[in-house]
């Protein structure tokens, strides 16, 4: 299943780039009219793409982001921290209308309220050039969104022997999207959560949204949270429990647990394997502030 044409090993990965501000130690959230400060702030790159190419890479697997990006003084001041992940940027198309792209983060307590602008288009002029890649082996498209912007996408990386994921990314109004499985077809791994897998099936219990999206996808991959994970492949099902651990800051884990999949999928493991896998990188995610906060960075590793 996960045998390509091209030969390479990398990971492209498709999505919008963000910048997330976030603003931590709230005592309250904003009201109208009212003046609030957060006790602390971090600045950091995030999207779904960015965070799975950063646990990508940090296993060893070649991971670029393809995507576009501001030039504006936000973005540039992101992408010091962006290269110390080890992602690949040489499909990063840097254009005007690209950025800021911002995702404020407010965060009082185990709650958390978001603001997020986009700007311009997803689609990267590069797509095609990386596609062509010959280091390129897997295209993970990171948002349902993107895809809906780009409807030819998954049949262009099939027509360069790529195999491909998406996670839907929860999106209250595309989720809806009565064209959605038309618009996935030839999607290999479907790599949704139970509040977007209940969505798309109309079904409560987890199995029976699981055995339903896998007549549309070969593989399908089910975050649950706290709880672990589930998938479907080859007609049977496989669920696993997470380990109890402590949990810091849940943002980016199922991009992690995407990242923790798709690199053992793409060695050939078993499927026991690749769910242990992205259990393990989506545990190691929650530990840590941040969709990236768990990871080495390039510059401590040297
Ligand atoms: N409370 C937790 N304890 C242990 N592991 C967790 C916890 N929450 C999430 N995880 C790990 O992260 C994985 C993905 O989490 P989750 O189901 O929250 O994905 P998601 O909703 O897609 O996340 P995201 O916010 O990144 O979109 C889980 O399968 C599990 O491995
Ligand atoms: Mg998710």
């Amino acid at each position: 299943m996960s045998s390509t044409n091209s030969g390479g090993r990398a990971i492209l990965s498709l999505g919008r780039v963000y910048c997330d501000m976030v603003f931590n130690g709230l005592d309250s959230m904003p009201e109208l009219g009212r003046e609030l400060f957060a006790r602390d702030f971090t600045l950091t790159p995030g999207g779904g793409a960015l965070i799975t190419a950063a646990h990508a890479a940090a296993l060893g697997r070649p991971a670029a982001l393809l995507a576009r990006f501001g030039t504006d003084a936000i973005s540039n001041a992101l992408k010091p921290q962006m290269l110390d992940l080890g992602i690949d940027l040489q499909f990063l198309e840097l254009h005007a209308s690209a950025g800021p792209q911002l995702t404020v983060v407010m965060v009082q307590d185990e709650e958390r309220a978001f603001l997020s602008r986009r700007a311009g288009h997803a689609a990267p002029a590069s797509f095609e050039t990386a596609l062509d890649w010959s280091d390129a082996a897997h295209l993970h498209i990171a948002e349902y969104a993107t895809l809906h912007e780009m409807p030819g996408a998954v049949q262009a990386a099939k027509r360069r022997g790529l195999t491909v994921s998406l996670d839907p990314s929860w999106d209250a109004d595309l989720i809806k999207d009565p064209l959605f499985f038309e618009r996935a077809a030839g999607v290999d791994v479907f790599l949704p959560n139970l509040e977007e897998a209940r969505a798309l099936t109309h079904c409560e219990d987890p199995e029976q949204a699981l055995r339903t999206l896998a007549k549309h996808f070969p593989v399908v991959v089910l975050k649950c949270g706290g709880d672990g994970g589930m998938l479907a492949a080859g007609g049977k099902i496989i669920a696993q429990t997470s380990p109890v651990v402590e949990v810091v800051d849940t943002t980016g884990a199922g991009d992690a647990f995407n990242a923790g999949f798709l690199h053992v999928w793409l060695q050939g493991a078993d499927m026991d394997k690749c769910l242990a896998s992205a259990i393990e990188a989506g545990m190691r995610s929650v530990q840590a502030a941040g969709g990236t906060g768990s990871l080495p960075k390039v510059h401590d590793v040297a």
